[in-house]
């Protein structure tokens, strides 16, 4: 299939240096809010590249659940082939493609687990069918069919059907820690315009980057 005449122009707005905020993460979230309202769908999915032991790169979409100066948390297995990743290699890479407006974020850092106690608070969060989901699913593993997860979720809801269910301790959330940041919005005649910013010893630099 030959997909060489599929052609977009990108027209729907600019970036300029003037415009950026002093911060990665207070531009993020200046963009995430106009995400936001252009009602983007799964506006807080994001595409999470590992490597592992012998450098080999894996993608998977993960939701980021809150960030801030800190850094971007989203929660899995730790049991996962990603958990795993990690364990070897804590360079990741995040990437946000909002394409209503036109508009990608690539961070890159070191992801670390969170505290139990942070995972606690958030699992708390979670609706009763996504905590028991979380005990269900040895994520990563292979499985023989479908059936066993459907069996398993039954067990789970019996085991736990008096009180809350307790958060599983093969599941936390992650803090990727931002090293550098793009930002990047598409132009005219594939003049997009870039902006990296890189942590220095005291802020951030930013510079422009060629599209
Ligand atoms: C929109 C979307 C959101 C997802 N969110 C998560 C998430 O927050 N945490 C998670 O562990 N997996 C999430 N997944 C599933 C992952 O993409 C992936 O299949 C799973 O985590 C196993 O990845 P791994 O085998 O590379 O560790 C999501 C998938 C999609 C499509």
């Amino acid at each position: 299939m030959d997909l060489g005449d599929i052609r977009r122009e990108y027209e729907r707005a600019m970036l300029s240096r003037a415009e950026l905020k002093g911060d990665p993460i207070t531009q993020f979230e200046a963009w995430y809010r106009d995400a936001e309202a252009a009602q983007v769908a799964e506006v807080n999915a994001v595409s999470l590249s590992t490597v592992d032991a012998d450098g080999r790169p894996t993608a998977r979409t993960v939701l980021v659940k809150y960030f801030d100066a800190d850094g971007f948390v989203f929660f899995t297995n730790t049991g996962s082939r990603k958990a795993a990743d990690i364990e070897a290699n804590p360079h990741v890479c995040l990437l946000f493609f909002w394409q209503p407006l036109e508009r990608q974020v690539i961070i890159r850092g070191a992801a670390e687990k969170v505290s139990r106690a942070e995972t606690m608070r958030y699992f708390a969060r979670r609706p009763r069918g996504s905590q028991l989901g979380a005990w269900v699913s040895r994520q990563s593993s292979v499985i023989s069919s479908r059936q066993i997860l459907a069996a398993q979720l039954e067990s789970m809801r019996r085991k736990f059907a008096d009180g809350d269910v307790p958060m599983p301790d093969f599941w936390s959330g992650y803090r990727v820690r931002p090293r550098d940041v793009e930002f990047w919005q598409g132009g005219r005649d594939r003049l997009h315009d870039r902006f990296l910013y890189r942590r220095a010893a005291d802020g951030w630099t930013v510079d422009r980057l060629a599209p």
